[in-house]
């Protein structure tokens, strides 16, 4: 039974303990989240205990070695909640996920004059790998834009999305606000003009439960770093009758069927996208993490991390100037500016001070030259976060604010 003990779950992370004792507050975890021990220990038991290359040998390391890592794909699927485990591709992370959709599903199915539309509230990741598609191919991207109060309409949704629109990629939570968008309506309208769509959940995957087919996205992508696990990993889940008809992308060992001197025919996904030899660590240290986040009740751990955000928000309140950036309230993230004070300038003061965010535009360039900013502060929660470290962080700006 799942349950959320917040005083166990803060003595799991070795890390977050070490910097309470020095009384430092860790709120950078939209950038990366600490490692519970549980995932230190299964990376360390694999060199330890059965390091090999996986899918290779006959010999018993290897076979053990291919047995965790191919268990870590079915705790994927089963988090995911995807129908089949050959949807699970391993990537390095979100990024090369979404730039092997681009470079596989989007060169060999888009052509010029098609259109991708994505939201002014993308990371570069979603941003870039489609602009070299562009210079590429001659295709459009267009953009849903929040209007002043966070929303996107029905009405944008659907003169944004129309009949040119072959693909459709936006963010479950803009990285640099906690922004979210009505994912649902999106979906449905692409859909409904046949276009394709991928969720990049690298933010939302750590606050909200994911279930792709309840999603009905064509593709999800995510890192494994921002839920408790290793950095270098991360997947991307994609319904397997598009994966079947997309080319490989990277030709190495692993991703073929047959080789000879005159041509290869390749593997079928997922193994088409996993050329050379894997991080297997990394996998074994994501299945660890995502068999260790099944045992907490994430329910409650969602809510918890919203009460403490807004408990962040009004404590900041009191701090003179300070502005709120990003409309969400269910979300994780605080972006925030002060008035009359530079970010970076906070971001050392409050570092002065025990507490680690985040400071700049976040790789979010064109979302802070909507907002005309060069830059904000964020403050990320994770489930390990308590009261007292908000009111510290509070605290801390109040007097980097009030005093330096
Ligand atoms: N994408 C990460 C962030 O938002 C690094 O900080």
């Amino acid at each position: 039974m799942p349950i959320f003990d917040l005083s166990h779950i803060r003595q799991s992370f070795p890390l977050i303990e070490q910097e309470a004792r020095s009384g430092r507050v860790y709120l950078d975890n939209a950038a990366t989240t600490q490692k519970p021990e549980v995932v230190i220990k299964a990376v360390e038991a694999f060199y330890h205990s059965s390091n090999a290359n996986v899918h290779r040998a006959a010999h018993h390391l290897s076979t053990e070695a291919t047995l965790r890592y191919e268990a870590a794909r079915d705790s994927v699927k089963n988090f995911l909640n995807a129908q089949h485990r050959e949807e699970i591709v391993w990537t390095s992370g979100a990024t090369e996920a979404i730039n092997l959709v681009v470079q596989t599903y989007g060169r060999r199915f888009l052509q010029e004059g098609d259109e991708v539309v994505l939201s002014l509230l993308e990371h570069h990741s979603n941003i870039v790998p489609w602009q070299l598609l562009v210079q590429e191919k001659g295709i459009k991207l267009r953009f849903l834009e929040p209007d002043d109060e966070g929303r996107v309409s029905i009405d944008q949704i659907r003169s944004v999305i129309g009949d040119r629109t072959k693909f459709v990629s936006v963010t479950q939570m803009a990285n640099a606000t906690g922004d979210i968008l009505p994912l649902k309506d999106i979906i449905e309208r692409a859909h409904e003009v046949s276009a394709r769509v991928l969720i990049d959940g690298s933010q939302g995957i750590a606050h909200e439960s994911v279930d792709v087919q309840a999603l009905n996205c064509d593709f999800y992508v995510f890192s494994g770093h921002k839920i408790y696990a290793p950095t270098g990993i991360g997947a991307l889940y994609g319904r397997y009758e598009l994966l079947e008809i997309m080319p490989p992308w990277k030709g190495g060992g692993e991703m073929i069927d047959r080789v000879s001197l005159h041509g290869t025919t390749f593997a079928l996904p997922p193994l088409r996208f996993e050329a050379g030899t894997p991080n297997i660590a990394g996998v074994i240290g994501l299945g660890a993490a995502i068999e260790w986040l099944a045992t907490i009740d994430r329910t409650s751990a969602f809510e918890y991390e919203r009460h403490l955000r807004r408990t962040m928000v009004s404590l900041c309140q009191e701090v003179p100037g300070f502005r709120l950036i990003g409309h969400n309230e269910d979300t994780s993230i605080l972006s925030f500016i002060v008035e009359g004070s530079h970010p970076q300038d906070l971001g050392t003061l409050l570092d002065m001070q025990g507490v680690a965010l985040r400071v700049g535009h976040h790789c979010a360039m064109p979302l802070m030259e909507s907002l005309k900013l060069n830059g904000t502060l964020r403050a990320s929660i994770a489930l390990y976060n308590t009261t007292d470290e908000v009111v510290h962080f509070a605290s801390a700006l109040k007097k980097a604010v009030t005093e330096f």
